[in-house]
């Protein structure tokens, strides 16, 4: 670290002490500005009987009303603005399964804050000005490959704006342009993968040096995985349209143990997603986020459904959060156990003969949800090698999760790829 030092930013250099104080004095106006000029702000605070002015600690944030997705629709498509359209320099959207998207917005200062910390995390992962940067993100609505492509001007590198699709290109550009950062999915850095191995290109010998994956949940035995196929250091970003887009929080290269949260702008609470309460560090729950300068679109403790905790801070003053388990949206409950995508991720990338791709099937069983597991072949694996890769599956399920599930061994390259987000679950249960 002693050698980075030059390289941080002012507010990657505070001390404990100010950052606390800084993050009062933003928080304290980042409510004042909501409350002033966002309608559905002043009822929900009128409503649960707090004014800004009663938030004289960082404790007492949690003396304010929660804002969830359904208030963001509520309030479709502009009506959480805090400025006026005309001061909106862009609009993001994210899609969301359901009904309407939720819309976002930034003003010219927003932009800037959200390239300085995209910026930060580009440099906090092992990018430097002088890179020239892949960003496979897509671009458009979704926050990922604008985002990520300010983020890397603004560090200074040179980027390829690939974004996602065109697989077989992307696999070109990578040889031909020299990136030494790849931006993407993670499941989509697996299709890539494929392409290299399918085009008859050793994915070790790219001028690859690091990947900022994020985006959709990924496991410890996944960063394994794209580390070895591609001899590259793999780290993990984190962030949400409602809050900003990526660069809300990013691992740092040099200790790869979570997500170091930027606090001086976003400011996080876990809080137990049944009672609301706030929980202290170190416990799991739900995060929940507090825009502290945000100008457009100021949000106050957002309940993002990302489950997670949070820890003191190592390779930088902020606080971690631990890699994400994953959404309470994603938790599947099975005969009353409560199951992650990822917990089968880790099974499946520890099973001999199948390859890193599978899919979760929901269905229903007389009055009963099952879970079919559809994990693909590795090309050659023999049907003695499936039928024990199906078998193993099942039982570590059963022994780690304590969950009966199906296991389908499938042909490879059958399961569809990722080109963005993946989606785990198909959940074929009657409505
Ligand atoms: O996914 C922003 C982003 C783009 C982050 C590129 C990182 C890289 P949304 O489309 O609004 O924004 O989706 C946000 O994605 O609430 C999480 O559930 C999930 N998510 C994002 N990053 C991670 C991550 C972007 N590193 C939602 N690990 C979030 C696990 C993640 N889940």
């Amino acid at each position: 670290m002693a050698d980075e030092t030059g390289l941080l930013d002012a507010g990657e250099r505070l001390r404990p002490e100010e950052l606390r104080a800084l993050q009062l004095e933003r928080l304290r106006a980042s409510l004042r500005h909501a409350y002033a000029h966002v309608p559905f702000y002043r009822e929900a605070f009128d409503k649960a009987g707090v004014l800004p002015e009663d938030c004289r600690s960082l404790a007492d944030l949690a003396l304010f009303p929660f804002t969830t997705k359904a208030d963001l629709r509520a309030n479709y498509p502009f009506g959480m603005f805090a400025v006026p359209r005309e001061r909106v320099r862009r609009l993001h959207a994210s899609s969301g399964t359901t009904g309407l998207p939720t819309v976002v917005g930034y003003t010219d200062n927003d932009l800037s804050v959200w390239a300085d910390m995209v910026a930060r995390s580009i440099r906090a992962a092992g990018g430097r000005p002088g890179d020239v940067v892949h960003v496979a993100y897509g671009y458009g609505l979704f926050t990922g490959g604008l985002g990520a492509h300010y983020g890397a001007e603004r560090l200074g590198c040179t980027v390829v704006p690939a974004s996602g699709g065109m697989t077989s290109r992307q696999v070109r550009l990578i040889q031909d342009l020299g990136p030494g950062v790849i931006m993407v999915t993670p499941s989509y850095m697996l299709t890539l993968l494929d392409e290299f191995e399918r085009q008859g290109v050793d994915p070790r010998s790219t001028s690859l040096r690091v990947g900022v994956f994020g985006a959709e949940p990924w496991t410890e035995s996944m960063r394994r995985e794209i580390e070895e196929r591609f001899a590259i250091d793999a780290v993990d970003i984190y962030g949400l349209s409602e809050v900003i887009g990526p660069g809300v929080a990013q691992e740092c290269v040099e200790t790869k143990d979570g997500l170091h949260v930027w606090e001086d702008h976003f400011y996080p609470e876990v809080v137990d997603p049944v009672t609301g309460e706030v929980l202290p560090e170190g416990e799991r729950g739900e995060l929940v986020f507090t825009s502290l300068t945000k100008e457009a679109m100021p949000i106050v403790r957002y309940r993002t459904r990302d489950l997670t905790r949070l820890l003191p801070g190592t390779a930088r003053v902020f606080r971690r959060m631990e890699k994400i388990t994953g959404r309470s949206d994603d938790m599947v409950i099975l005969r009353g156990v409560n199951l992650f995508p990822t917990q089968i991720e880790e099974i499946v990338l520890r099973t001999p003969g199948v390859a890193p791709h599978f899919q979760l099937r929901l269905t229903r069983e007389g009055r009963m949800d099952a879970l079919t597991v559809r994990a693909e072949a590795r090309p050659g694996a023999t049907p003695e090698v499936r039928e024990a890769a199906a078998r193993s599956i099942a039982a570590a399920a059963k022994d780690g999760i304590g969950v009966s599930v199906s296991v389908e061994i499938v042909e490879p390259e059958s399961l569809e790829r990722s080109v963005g987000k993946i989606r785990r679950i198909v959940d074929l249960r009657p409505r």
